[in-house]
C-alpha cells in the first residue's frame, strides 16, 4: 500500500476527488495518509477532518525562504513515510530539496494543456484568464510528475476541454475541474500506487493492467 500525502493550499476540491475515488475503492494500492496544507484555515483541512485523514500545516509565512519551507515539508513527508506526495492546488514552487527526496513520485495536476498556459505565474484562475485572453478554443487539464522546471515534468494523463462562447475564467475553471482535473487526478494517482507508470526521459509509458 503506497501511502499519499496530498498537498494543498485552498479549497480542496481536487483532495475531495480523491477522497471520494478513495471511498469508491478506485485509489488501488494506495492510501491518503496525510493531507499537509500551506495555509491554516484552508478548506481542504476540514475536507480532510470530516473523512478522518491526518492534517498538518507547513505555512509558507512560518519560513524565511521557499527552501527552508520545503525542508521543513519533506521532513514531514519522511517522518510520515510518504511514498507519493500530490500537489493538488498547491500554490508555492518548492526547491530542489522535494525532487531530490522524491524523484519520479510528485505528481501535479495543472489545469492547462501543458505546455501551454503553464510555468511561473500560471496558477489557478489565470491560467484561465489567460487560456481566454488568447481566445483558444480548446483547453483542459494536465497531471504530470514533478521535476525541477515548474510544470516541466514528463505528462501521466491529459484532458481537453472545449472553450465555450460567453465563458468567464470562473465557468471555465468549474468545468475544467469537473470535466478534466477531478477525473484524471484519482486515476494517475491510481496508476502510480499500482506500479504502473515508468518514466524515460519525458515520456511516460502506462503499462496493461494485470
Ligand atoms: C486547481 O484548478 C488546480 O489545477 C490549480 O489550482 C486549482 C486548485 O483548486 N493548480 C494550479 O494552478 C497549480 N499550478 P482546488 O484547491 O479546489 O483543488
Amino acid at each position: 500500500m503506497t501511502r499519499i500525502a496530498v498537498l494543498v493550499s485552498g479549497g480542496g476540491t481536487n483532495l475531495q476527488a480523491l477522497i471520494d475515488a478513495q471511498a469508491r475503492g478506485e485509489l488501488k494500492n494506495g492510501e491518503i495518509a496525510a493531507v499537509i496544507s500551506s495555509k491554516a484555515g484552508a478548506y481542504a483541512l476540514e475536507r480532510a477532518e470530516k473523512a478522518g485523514i491526518p492534517g498538518y500545516v507547513v505555512a509558507r509565512k512560518d519560513f524565511a525562504s521557499n527552501r527552508e519551507m520545503t525542508q521543513a515539508l519533506v521532513a514531514k513527508l519522511k517522518e510520515l513515510d510518504i511514498g507519493l506526495v500530490v500537489l493538488a492546488g498547491f500554490m508555492h514552487i518548492l526547491t530542489e530539496e522535494m525532487v531530490q527526496s522524491y524523484p519520479n513520485a510528485i505528481l501535479n495536476v495543472h489545469p492547462a494543456l501543458i505546455p501551454s498556459f503553464c510555468g511561473a505565474g500560471y496558477y489557478g484562475l489565470h491560467v484561465h484568464e489567460k487560456a481566454l485572453a488568447y481566445g483558444v478554443k480548446v483547453t483542459g487539464a494536465t497531471v504530470h510528475f514533478v521535476n525541477e522546471e515548474p510544470d516541466g515534468g514528463p505528462i501521466i494523463l491529459q484532458k481537453a476541454v472545449d472553450i465555450l462562447p460567453g465563458d468567464t475564467p470562473e465557468v471555465l475553471q468549474h468545468r475544467v475541474m469537473e470535466q478534466a482535473e477531478w477525473i484524471i487526478l484519482p486515476k494517475a494517482v491510481s496508476l502510480f500506487c499500482q506500479g504502473r507508470l515508468s518514466v524515460e526521459g519525458r515520456i511516460v509509458q502506462i503499462k496493461e493492467e494485470n
